[in-house]
């Protein structure tokens, strides 16, 4: 199963394999997992990621994931996710395609197509990792996405994009919106303390005490 945007007419399968593009596709170094690829046409940017799992059951199978049904697919998912957020004024890079396709009955493979945010850098390596202002915009942007319902799940500094002082999430991987209701302030904490250990591990070209103080700051920010 295909999911495209409007705009993007012609997508086919093919556009989902790192081959078809040849040299126009060179892998995403700073950040991720591997499994992702920039991929540079003549009129557009973008990032080809492939789901794959981790841990142990990589061993068993990197890319296969047990069918449930398309529409529980977890590219399929994601695309419908940022699709929501970019409708809702969110900053979430625009969702291009989607992919799933099924094999051997009970296995499936995906994958997703998200046009690239021009000159983003990971959190970490934003040059302005020393000023307040961008931590407080940290706070601010992961508030607004806490009010419209989003569980981050995966919540990294490599999953927060700075662009122009412009702060992104990305990777919506299993993530999901959720009702208000009581326990919304459990997953919004774990979000927060998933990020806090992030940063602890991320962003260590920074002393402990500063690092302590900027954190706070983002605290603060996302508080108000
Ligand atoms: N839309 C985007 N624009 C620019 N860079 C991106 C974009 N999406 C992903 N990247 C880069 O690719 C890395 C990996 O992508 P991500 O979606 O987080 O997949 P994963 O963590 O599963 O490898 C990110 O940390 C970031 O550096
Ligand atoms: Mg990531």
């Amino acid at each position: 199963m295909l999911l495209a945007d409007p705009d993007y007419q012609n997508v086919s399968a093919n556009w989902f394999t790192p081959q078809y593009w040849g040299e126009k596709a060179t892998p995403v170094t700073a950040g991720g997992r591997g499994g992702a690829w920039f991929v540079k046409t003549e009129t557009t940017e973008m990032v080809l990621r492939h789901y794959l799992r981790g841990g142990m059951m990589a061993r068993f199978s990197e890319r296969g994931y047990v069918f449930t049904g398309f529409h529980r697919a977890r590219s399929l998912a994601e695309f419908r996710l940022l699709q929501t957020l970019g409708q809702r004024g969110l900053p979430v890079p625009k969702a291009i395609a989607a992919y799933a396709a099924r094999y051997h009955g009970l296995w499936y493979e995906a994958a997703i197509l998200v046009e690239r945010i021009p000159a983003a850098e990971p959190f970490p390596e934003s040059p302005e990792l020393d000023l307040v202002d961008l931590w407080q915009e940290v706070g601010r942007v992961v508030r607004r996405f806490h009010n419209a319902g989003l569980d981050h799940v995966d919540l990294n500094c490599d999953n927060i994009l700075v662009a122009q002082g412009q702060v992104y999430l990305i990777d919506f991987d299993r993530c999901r919106l959720r009702a208000e209701g009581p326990s919304e302030a459990t997953w919004k904490r774990a979000n927060l303390n998933r990020l806090r250990r992030s940063v602890e591990k991320r962003c260590q070209s920074i002393p402990e005490k500063r690092r302590e103080q900027l954190w706070k700051h983002l605290v603060s920010a996302y508080r108000w």
